[in-house]
């Protein structure tokens, strides 16, 4: 039988449950793969494991409360070990974030944590990423403005449901389209220098390990980050 999407995600985040220990602080993403790593690691929890978790969103705080999960908004700390999905990812690393919103905190956890595993299934893993478009959290202040200065960059970009979709911290997506991204570094720096810009879904140099879920297994990508 073929594995359906939801198969392949449960699959990922299964593996990614291996590298999970007791004592451990994790990083919680956010999106519809996490939500099997969280459903796996409630369970190891009932079972007398022992971690605390720093939740990416709102959305993933109330889950982890509600699956029994300790956790932690406030952790001051460095991580163990963060655990997050991604719209694309690449050989290298790099990985296009954002498509629920949650980036700008993703990269937080992700920058703060000593190993950062990306769990996907294999639609998303591409040879060059940004098919998917880039994700980028702006301030609501001057945002036509902040849109216009990104697109002088080569994007054409849409504001996310017209400017009503908010992010946790009160700001806006908007959806950049810069077609395949020869250079993902120096775009994300070029992203980052427009006043306005909280944050840039494109995330370099912070991955360790991807999980891919295939028809034919999982399979194991371990990256040395820059
Ligand atoms: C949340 O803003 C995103 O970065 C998610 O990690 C990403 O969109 C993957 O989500 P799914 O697992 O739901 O595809």
């Amino acid at each position: 039988m073929v594995p359906n999407g939801d198969d392949l995600k449960k699959a990922a985040a299964m593996e990614a449950l291996k590298l999970v220990s007791d004592g451990m602080v994790l990083g919680l993403g956010t999106g519809s793969t996490v939500r099997f790593f969280l459903d796996g690691l409630s369970k190891m929890v009932q079972n007398g494991l022992k971690v605390k978790g720093v939740p990416t969103s709102y959305e993933t705080a109330i889950l982890g409360r509600e699956l029994g999960i300790d956790i932690d908004e406030s952790y001051s700390g460095e991580l163990d070990l963060d655990v997050d999905g991604a719209d694309e990812a690449d050989p290298s690393g790099h990985l296009i974030k954002g498509g629920g919103g949650a980036l700008l905190r993703e990269k937080i956890v992700a920058y703060n944590s000593r190993k950062v595993c990306i769990i996907v299934d294999q639609s998303k893993f591409k040879e060059k990423i940004g098919k998917f478009g880039i994700p980028i959290e702006i301030f609501e202040y001057l945002h036509t403005n902040t849109k216009r200065n990104i697109e002088k960059l080569g994007a054409k970009c849409t504001l996310r449901k017209q400017g009503a979709f908010k992010t946790d911290n009160g700001n806006l997506i908007l959806d950049c389209d810069f077609g395949l991204i020869d250079k993902p570094e120096s775009l994300e720096k070029s992203i980052k220098k427009i006043p306005g810009v909280a944050e840039v879904g494109l995330f370099n140099g912070l991955c360790h390990t991807i999980i891919i879920a295939t028809g034919n297994g999982v399979k194991q990508i371990d990256i040395e980050p820059a």
